[in-house]
């Protein structure tokens, strides 16, 4: 059986004006009429999949429940952090929270924000990874690179290692968003692979790294876990104890120290949709290479991404190139795509306004 964790506690703040502090993208309707998170869920459901573990802050927790339901799942379980303290502590919590009952559990570890069309070839990937995994390794799962991109892992394969390989790899060392020039380096030498953010590994195997490489966080997420009190079906971590959990990333704690990293290379499409440019590259662009949403028209626009996000509001663009253009009911986002990844600082700006 292999536990689904899913990791839904991010802001998505290169995705404003659609997601919000309040309500974030892997949450929102982006590609479908099924939210990110919703997709996520499901694609790990079904034989050979328990019910999933939702790891996620406390104003999402209707959401998540909400969510879950209306795709016919529940939750294993629901912890709720009492602040965000990136995905390492979130790891974590899920790995002992687990192993309580089970040590030997197997544990999929998936970000609830990105987009996997093929399912089948996906669950074939995490198969192909499972005797890897039980024999206590981190399996990480690993992307073609095709650009020096400088958000994500990068995954350099061992000598004698096959990136086309579709069973697991031994990996000779994991680094954590590069500079530009070494994302180059990386992506020219051919023997690197972008990290998925995907992991499989049993709780105990991750526990012992997270005791080898990160021990205070062992003290005070199992303090944490300890002092949890249960409300609805939540299980909520306790704040004093979970103060005290370095705010870290689970590729900066564990992944670049480990030694015991494998990667399963994974050829069956993935985007984590880091902006809105992946939103409108991954939405199938018509022939003139625009995407419309309901409600949005282009008049003699190109590479353009039109998008009306309120009933009633209508869009229009015309004589547009390369451009993005977002409307909700109370913010309108318009920007060239090639500045895309710029949203962020539109967020930063607009919370020193207050
Ligand atoms: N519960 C919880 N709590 N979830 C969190 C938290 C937190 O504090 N912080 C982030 N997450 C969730 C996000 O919602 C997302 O689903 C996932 O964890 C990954 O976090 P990101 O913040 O999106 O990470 P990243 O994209 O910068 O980098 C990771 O993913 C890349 C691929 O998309 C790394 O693993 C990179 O190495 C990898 O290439
Ligand atoms: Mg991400």
């Amino acid at each position: 059986m292999i536990h689904p964790i899913l990791l839904c506690g991010g802001s998505g703040t290169r995705l404003w004006p659609l997601s919000r502090k309040s309500y974030p993208k892997q949450f929102a309707k982006l590609m479908s009429e099924e939210s990110l998170f919703q997709a996520s869920a499901r694609r790990l459901s079904g034989d050979g999949f328990a019910a999933p573990v939702i790891v996620t802050g406390d104003p999402f927790r209707f959401i998540v429940t909400e969510q879950l339901a209306q795709v016919e799942l529940a939750a294993q379980g629901i912890l709720i952090e009492p602040e965000g303290r990136n995905t390492a502590p979130a790891i974590l919590a899920s790995a002992l929270w687990l192993a309580k009952t089970d040590p030997e559990a197997l544990m999929l570890v998936a970000p609830s924000d990105h987009v996997i069309p093929d399912t089948a070839a996906f669950i074939a990937t995490i198969q192909a990874a499972v005797p890897r995994a039980q024999a206590g390794d981190l399996v990480t799962f690993g992307i073609t690179p095709t650009r020096p991109e400088t958000g994500y892992g990068y995954l350099e394969l061992a000598e004698g290692s096959n990136a086309g390989a579709t069973s697991p790899q031994a990996l000779a060392r994991f680094v954590e968003k590069p500079d530009a020039v070494r994302a180059s380096e990386m992506l020219e030498s051919g023997s690197f692979l972008w990290n998925a953010g995907i992991f499989l590994f049993t709780a105990q195997a991750i526990v012992a790294a997270f005791e080898t490489h990160a021990p205070e966080m062992v003290e005070a997420v199992h303090a944490a876990l300890s002092a949890a009190t249960a409300d609805l079906g939540f299980t909520r971590l306790d704040p004093v104890a979970w103060g005290k959990a370095c705010n870290i990333s689970i590729d900066y704690a564990i992944m670049e120290k480990a030694d015991n990293l494998s990667v399963i290379p994974f050829g069956g499409g993935w985007s984590d949709l880091g902006g809105w440019d992946a939103v409108w590259l991954e939405s199938q662009p018509d022939e003139h290479g625009n995407v419309c949403s309901e409600n949005a028209t282009s008049i003699d626009c190109s590479d353009t991404l039109l998008r009306s996000e309120t009933d009633g509001v209508q869009l229009v663009g015309i004589g547009l190139e390369n451009i993005i253009a977002i409307a909700m009911g109370d913010a309108v986002l318009v920007a060239d795509k090639s500045q895309a990844q710029r949203v962020k600082e539109a967020v930063d700006a607009l919370k020193t306004q207050g």
